[in-house]
This record gives structure tokens, sequence and C-alpha cells, in this order.
């Protein structure tokens, strides 16, 4: 098949775009991160400037490029196509600071029961919107009385009409009480988001990752790994989630799925107490004592955690004491127990 190369000018970085697909589709698929945000050329959201070369708009020209935008070159990168090897000048998301959050109505179209104390709920954007977000992020869900709760995204970006959410169960919890047993397929909830610092760095692609998360901190991971697998990144991965009980890791089958189909996907799981349907590989006790158990020198990883506090607090200062460069840890922590889900850190430290 006939293909383009793009170059944009202000990183050097190229990709191809196959004949008759647009730029947005082409750059996104091979893990360039352009903005964007209607997807259908209406926004202007991925608006770029042609330096060399020719594009054409299939359809029409779009709506969000003015006849002067185009004498002057401008370009929508979500309708062009290529007609030719192109130099682009664009904005490339490289950081939290690049993507534009957002307030958005999302409708409840799924919500099903995954243990006994944690619901998924898979949410779909109005047609023609896309939430735009790096794979970690959290999303804020707006209540009454002006309050706000946050949950990691689960599902992988490239939804973007769609976002998953792991909603666990808290004794007293208004809101969590109301999605237990209130919030009915169909309803409409308030977002604002993308949120958070919590996403996979970039910066230094040769450091093996070893992953971490209790109980519903497995939610920004799992968007995270299928992010990474869905652009081929073979980065190697050791995943470990803990709970108090098998029956809490809610989707124990998803990875140890992935550490069957990939080589560079290992994983581990672990319970915090007592459990006779824990296997043999099973870790007894606290998750972040199974990656030290496993990991003694933990200089050469980069260490991704999500889940309470008190287990972020203790896994940062032992796994710093095992050589971990502060720099090199990242993580989400959030406090279950409260009715509010704060936010206590998003950053890395
Ligand atoms: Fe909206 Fe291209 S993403 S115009």
């Amino acid at each position: 098949m006939k293909q383009f190369e793009v170059t944009i000018v202000s990183s050097g970085k190229t990709f191809k775009v196959n004949k008759g697909e647009n730029i947005l589709v082409a750059a996104l698929r091979q893990g360039v991160m352009l903005p964007y945000s209607c997807k259908n050329g209406t926004c202007g959201s991925c608006k770029g400037k042609l330096e060399s070369g020719e594009v054409r708009y299939p359809f029409h020209p779009p709506l969000a490029l003015e006849n002067e935008d185009i004498a002057e070159g401008f370009a929508l990168m979500c309708q062009a196509e290529p007609v030719e090897d192109l130099e682009i000048r664009v904005r490339e998301i490289e950081a939290v600071r690049d993507i534009q959050v957002r307030m958005f109505p999302a409708r409840v179209v799924e919500k099903d029961l995954l243990a006994d104390n944690v619901v998924r709920l898979r949410l779909k954007l109005p047609a023609a919107q896309r939430l735009q977000f790096l794979a970690g992020q959290y999303i804020d869900i707006l209540v009454s009385g002006g309050k706000r709760r946050a949950f990691s995204i689960a599902s992988c970006p490239s939804l973007e009409n769609e976002i998953e959410l792991h909603i666990r169960h808290v004794d007293g919890g208004d809101f969590t009480g109301y999605v237990f047993d209130e919030l009915q397929v169909k309803d409409i909830m308030r977002l604002e988001g993308p949120q958070g610092n919590f996403f996979v760095r970039n910066d230094q692609p040769e450091r093996p990752m070893i992953m971490m998360g209790g109980g519903t901190g497995f939610a920004p991971l799992k968007s995270m790994i299928e992010n990474l697998l869905e652009h081929d990144d073979r980065r190697e991965i050791h995943l470990y989630w803990g709970a108090r009980s098998v029956a809490e890791l809610y989707l124990d089958q998803l990875p140890r799925m992935w550490a069957t189909r990939h080589d560079h996907i290992h994983y581990r799981n672990a319970v915090s107490e007592p459990d006779e349907n824990a296997g043999a590989e099973t870790f007894q006790g606290l998750v972040h004592e199974a990656v030290i158990a496993d990991h003694d020198d933990l200089s050469g990883f980069d260490v991704y955690m999500s889940g309470p506090p008190a287990m972020i607090e203790t896994a940062r200062r032992e796994f710093i004491e095992h050589g971990v460069p502060a720099d090199r840890l990242f993580y989400d922590s959030f406090e279950f127990g409260l009715d509010v889900p704060v936010r206590v850190l998003a950053k890395p430290h």
C-alpha cells in the first residue's frame, strides 16, 4: 500500500500515513500524540501548519478551516490526507498540561458487579465528543452540592467515546452507596477531566517497569498496559496486584492472560489475609512486600503504583531504600475511606 512520510518539524518525529488515511489517525496509531477533540473537522483542536507538501480533504473543506487558514498553510489533522510526503508543525501532547480539561455528560451504558464490593461502569460520551487523556489519568464525577468524586479511568485512551471506571463500595459512603444501589443503566452523569499526572514516562524507554496496584488501584494500570500493548511497546512490565483476598482481585484473569500471551509481561498477585483460594504462586502478605521479595534491587526500574495512601506511603519509603531513584517513582494515591475520595497526590516523588 502506498504510504507517505510525515515529519513533525519541531520534534523531528516521523510517522507513515497510508494513502486515503488522515494524519491524526495514523499518528495516534503509531504512538504520536497529537491534540484532538471532535475528530470530525468542527472544533479546530487538531489544527496545524503545513511547512511543505500537500493534503486533500476527501469530502469537503472542513468547517473549522477558513479559506484564509488554508491560504496560510493551516490544515486539520483529523481530516487532511497527504498526497505526498509532508512536513508539519503541530503541538504534540507530551504532558498533561497539553491536554484540555473539559466538562461533559456521559451516559451509563453498562453496570456490572466485578466483586462483592466493586462495580464496573461503562460510560458513553455524547456522539460527537471524544475524551483525550493519557493512560493512567482520572476523571472527576460531579455530584450535587458542588462536590466531586475522583476515579481512575480503566479503559484504554483509544476507546475515546467510552470510559470504564472501577468503583469500590465504601461503607457509609453516600456516593458509592448511590452507585451500587440506585444508579441505573441510561442514567446521565456529569464528568470533568482528564485529571492527574499519573502516566507512563517515555523519556527513558529502555527502563523496565514495576507496576503495583492495591484494590481498584488496578484500574489506571490496566489502562496503561492496554495502551502500551496497543502501541506494541515491549518494555518489560512486572505487574503486582494486591487485595485482602483473591475474590477482591476482581479481574485477576486479565493480567494472567497478558502474562501468558506476552513474554515481556509478568504478573503476581498478593493477598494480605489468609485465603484458602489463593494459589501457590500468590504472595501472602502486602503487595509491596511481594515486589521486594522478587526484586531486592530496584535501582534499574521505573515504578508506577496506585492505591490507598497507606500502601503508597509505605511502599514509597521501602522502594527508595531498595534503590529506586525518587524521580523514577510515580504514583496515584487515593483515599477510599472518605465519602469524597480525595486525591492525595498524583505526581512523581
Ligand atoms: Fe476537531 Fe479535528 S479534532 S477539528
